[in-house]
Parts: C-alpha cells; sequence; structure tokens
C-alpha cells in the first residue's frame, strides 16, 4: 500500500481542544469501512512517527479526521493551514462487523466517538448511540449525530444526564432485557473498563476498536500489541489484528 498525497482543505477547531481536518486526496483510497484507520504524516517536520486516526468520514476524495489535541503531533497538526500537502496511509485495520439478528448499541467516551462515526452513519438510525462527556463542550463533538438521537451523559451534568456514560447505559440496558443486543465501543480505558463490567453478567457481544499508540500501523514493528484472553496467542497487533476487537477476546 502507498502513501497517498493530499491538501487541507480545511482543518478547524470544533470544540476546546478538538478539530475537524478535511483532506482532498489526490487518488481514491477505495473501499473503506467503519472503524478503519490511517497513518497520517503530521505536516511541518519535528513529528517523526505517523500517527493513527479513525475515518471519520470518506466521501468524493475528501478524507474527514476528527482529532484531540493531546500532544506535540496533533498540536502540530492543529496548526496546518488550507492547501498544506499531508500524506496518509490507508484505510487500515479490520473493521466492525454488524449482524442483522441483534439491536445496536453504540457507545462512545469523548474523542472516541470519532471512531464509531462511519458505523453510526452505515447504520441509519437503526443503533442506540450513548455519548459521554465531561461537559457540555465536548457536545459539539455529536454535530453529525444529531439526526439519530443520541443519549448523552455529561460528568458536570451541564448538558443531558449527569454522570457517566455507563450509568446512562445501564438504565437503558434495564429496558432490553430479553432481546438481542450488541455493543459498538470506543472511548478511554476507564470507560471500556466499566463497560465490560456492566454487560459480563450477561455476555453481550462487544466490539471494542482500541486506540493504543503505534509506530508503523502495518504489522511490522509489535509496538502496538495488546494481551489477549488467549493462551495459544496471549498477544495481538492493535494495527493488523485490529483495531477493531471482540471485548471477550482482549484482557484491559
Ligand atoms: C486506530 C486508532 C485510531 C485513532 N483515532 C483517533 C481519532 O480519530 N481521533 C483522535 O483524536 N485520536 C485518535 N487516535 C489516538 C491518536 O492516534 C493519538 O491521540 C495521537 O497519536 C497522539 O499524538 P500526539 O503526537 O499528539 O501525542 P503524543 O505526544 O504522542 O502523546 C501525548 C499524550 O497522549 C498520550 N497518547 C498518545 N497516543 C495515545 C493513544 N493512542 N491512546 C492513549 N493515549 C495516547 C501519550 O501517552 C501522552 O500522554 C487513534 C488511535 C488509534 C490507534
Ligand atoms: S504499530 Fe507496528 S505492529 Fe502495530
Amino acid at each position: 500500500m502507498d502513501d497517498i498525497e493530499g491538501k487541507i482543505l480545511s482543518n478547524r477547531s470544533i470544540a476546546p481542544g478538538h478539530c475537524l481536518l478535511r483532506i482532498r486526496l489526490s487518488r481514491p483510497m477505495g473501499v473503506v469501512r467503519p472503524g478503519q484507520f490511517v497513518m497520517m504524516k503530521v505536516p511541518d517536520g519535528g513529528v517523526f512517527l505517523r500517527r493513527p486516526f479513525s475515518i471519520y468520514d470518506y466521501q468524493k476524495g475528501v478524507l474527514t479526521i476528527m482529532y484531540k489535541v493531546v500532544g506535540k503531533g496533533t498540536e502540530q497538526l492543529s496548526k496546518a493551514p488550507e492547501d498544506t500537502p499531508i500524506l496518509t496511509l490507508g484505510p487500515l485495520g479490520r473493521w466492525f462487523t454488524v449482524s442483522r439478528r441483534n439491536i445496536p448499541i453504540v457507545v462512545a467516551g469523548g474523542i472516541g466517538f470519532a471512531g464509531v462515526y462511519a458505523l453510526v452513519k452505515k447504520l441509519q438510525g437503526k443503533a442506540s448511540i450513548f455519548f459521554g462527556c465531561s461537559t457540555s463542550d465536548e457536545v459539539a463533538l455529536l454535530k453529525d449525530a444529531v439526526p439519530f438521537h443520541p443519549f448523552v451523559a455529561t460528568l458536570d451534568g451541564s448538558y443531558g444526564f449527569k454522570g457517566n456514560v455507563i450509568q446512562l447505559l445501564k438504565i437503558h440496558l434495564n429496558g432490553l432485557k430479553g432481546k438481542n443486543v450488541e455493543i459498538f465501543t470506543c472511548g478511554p480505558d476507564n470507560m471500556v473498563k466499566s463497560l465490560r463490567g456492566l454487560i459480563e453478567p450477561h455476555r453481550i457481544p462487544c466490539q471494542v476498536l482500541l486506540e493504543e499508540r503505534m509506530a508503523c500501523g502495518m504489522g511490522l514493528c509489535f509496538g502496538c500489541v495488546k494481551k489477549t484472553m488467549d493462551a495459544q496467542e496471549p498477544y495481538k497487533r492493535v494495527c493488523k489484528e485490529g483495531p477493531v476487537f471482540d471485548l471477550w477476546e482482549i484482557s484491559l
């Protein structure tokens, strides 16, 4: 797989510390599935390794990424103006697979929404969407999901349910007893651990998108391994065997 050259169409702040980046690619990326990611070369030197980002959207040669500024790479990226040339490699990794038999529930925490939005879009209102964040500022990330009526939890209670998203999900799950549900999730480790604790007694099927740190993004360096529950195969690479995993397959 070769790099795809592109140019930044827009790169704007959508909430404090969060940006939406749109890139016009010089050639098609091919088929893109929900949960897949790209390795992006941060423009303007100083950051050697590429950074992985979920494909938020891809239409008519335009790739959209939603990102949170956390360190040097994303800080540099947030400063890149329109027309900056940028290299991306992708689409990479395994994707979410949806079964027609189950009722889909999507659970996202903060910028984890960027990892599940393509799935939300594909499910076109069939999924219940749960989103948790710290304050009402971050609710702006959900702008594109508004038509799908997401359930929102904020830790400070400034929007929607006061508390964390797993507490909110728990209330909803009580009303779905006896139904075949399946959960798709992406978010901070604590959220995923808490989700696991909630659904473990019921063994609800759950696919999780893991955002491990990566170096090569192509399965070569083993820098992104995650421990599994399988003694025969105790480690898996997030970039190659993931980033989407069966929650019950991996060790958190
Ligand atoms: C498959 C995949 C998809 C991703 N999709 C998105 C996305 O759509 N939007 C988005 O904002 N981010 C996403 N990420 C996370 C993103 O890659 C990191 O935030 C980014 O690489 C940080 O780069 P940096 O140079 O700004 O931070 P660094 O300077 O490298 O690190 C700054 C701080 O962030 C922490 N950090 C860095 N990477 C991660 C990580 N992966 N998980 C937890 N903590 C980390 C570091 O430990 C450090 O404390 C994704 C990661 C993966 C693996
Ligand atoms: S990042 Fe190199 S093997 Fe996954």
